[in-house]
């Protein structure tokens, strides 16, 4: 790997024994995955953030770090939301720790908005290259906006953060984004009896693709569906950039029909299957995190009714204060909205055996990180298993 003089400058421990510790960090993986060189970045994402999935070793290896980030660097969703962390049933011992973690990134520079959507907060444009770790963001970063990063453990990332760089290969090159395999949906918005359901969906393709790329035809997602379709096949495959037809800016590229690619199909029925489910004890939205507009559709199922079950919604704290109003309105019903954290990284929903969710990430991720059983649904249908009542369509 070709590194410049600056580079073998830091690597030389010339600025400090935490940049040097970096620089090998970012150079060990690059020797791995067969970098020719270091690139800049424009912004990182970290995560090892909550102290539920670092522990106590992780804190230590933190706090062993000094210096600062040079570039903007914003961190994943940690335990507790900062401010309602007691009302939430938090353990004093555990919001001990997880501020102490805290402590250690505001001390590297990093901004602590507590989020697995950066691209909310930080501009992230086409082209750009990033070191992004949060995997559903990574997802959103290389397939909605075109930006370029590779899916980046913690570490990796907070050394990209460090010395404002990270090892080009994989997803940095144009040879590394092409599809490697085609998803053909059939039975989405075509008039039906439930909304499409784009994280359940790529809860199906996620199995499927692995860590390859595919590349769907037959859907027309929004945004919010590109984010909850991209986290889902973060977390059942390992997938780091999708393509759609007609819709994600670097599907136009790419013709797969000439390539010898695989070629499946997911069918709504198939989705419609996964949508069945038991009852449960608690229902939680909000993996990703909601966008603004997720949670005025949420304020406006709920709007006149009660909450029966506990039921949680999870959001960065930029949406939230931006927003004071939603959070009143959703509240109103005996919900409860809470920020810098989520149902899979918090230790709030081990309180329950059963949960709901309206996400294929979470629905991955609950069984195993928290312990409980998942349910997959709609949104219409959390609202409807929290409220007891019939949800609007
Ligand atoms: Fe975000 Fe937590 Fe889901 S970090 S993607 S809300 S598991």
């Amino acid at each position: 790997m070709e590194l410049t003089r600056d580079e073998e400058g830091i690597l030389d421990g010339r600025e400090g024994e935490t940049r040097r510790r970096m620089m090998e960090l970012l150079v060990g993986l690059g020797k791995v995955f067969g970098a020719s060189r270091l690139i800049p970045i424009a912004s990182a994402q970290v995560s090892g953030a909550s102290y539920k999935t670092i522990g106590r070793w992780g804190l230590e290896w933190l706090e062993s770090l000094d210096g600062k980030v040079t570039v903007p660097t914003i961190l994943n969703p940690v335990g507790m939301d900062r401010e309602r962390w007691r009302e939430a049933g938090i353990p004093p011992e555990f919001a001990e720790n997880q501020e102490k973690v805290l402590d250690v990134y505001r001390r590297l520079g990093v901004r602590l908005e507590c989020t697995c959507t950066p691209y909310e907060i930080l501009p992230t444009r086409f082209g750009q290259h990033l070191a992004w770790a949060e995997s559903s963001a990574v997802a959103y970063a290389n397939s909605v906006i075109g930006a370029r990063t590779n899916r980046e453990g913690g570490p990796g990332a907070l050394a990209a953060a460090i010395i404002g760089k990270t090892p080009c290969y994989g997803l940095h090159l144009d040879r590394g984004r092409g599809p490697s395999l085609v998803i053909r949906v059939e039975g989405f918005s075509t008039g039906k009896t439930r909304p499409d359901h784009y994280g359940a969906l790529g809860f199906l393709a996620g199995k499927l693709a692995g860590n390859r790329i595919p590349y769907f035809r037959g859907i027309r997602p929004l945004p919010d569906d590109l984010k909850a379709m991209g986290a889902a096949m973060a977390a059942t495959g390992a997938v780091a950039l999708f393509h759609v037809e007609g819709v994600t800016p670097e599907a136009g590229r790419w013709q797969p029909e000439t390539g010898p690619l695989e070629v499946h199909t997911i069918g709504s029925a198939e989705v419609g299957d996964l949508l069945k489910g038991m009852e449960v004890e608690a229902v939680a939205m909000g993996c990703p995190h909601c966008s603004a507009a997720e949670l005025a559709e949420i304020a406006r199922l709920l709007r006149g009714k009660r909450a029966r079950k506990p039921l949680f919604v999870f959001t960065s704290r930029w949406v939230l204060e931006r927003n004071r109003p939603l959070l009143e309105a959703i509240e109103a019903s005996g919900a409860r909205v809470y920020a810098d954290t989520c149902m899979v990284v918090s230790p709030m929903m081990d309180a329950y055996s059963s949960v709901m969710v309206d996400s294929g990430k979470a629905f991955a991720y609950v069984p195993s990180m928290c312990g409980a059983m998942a349910r997959i649904g709609t949104r219409e249908e959390c609202i409807r298993e929290a409220t007891g009542t019939p949800g609007e369509a």
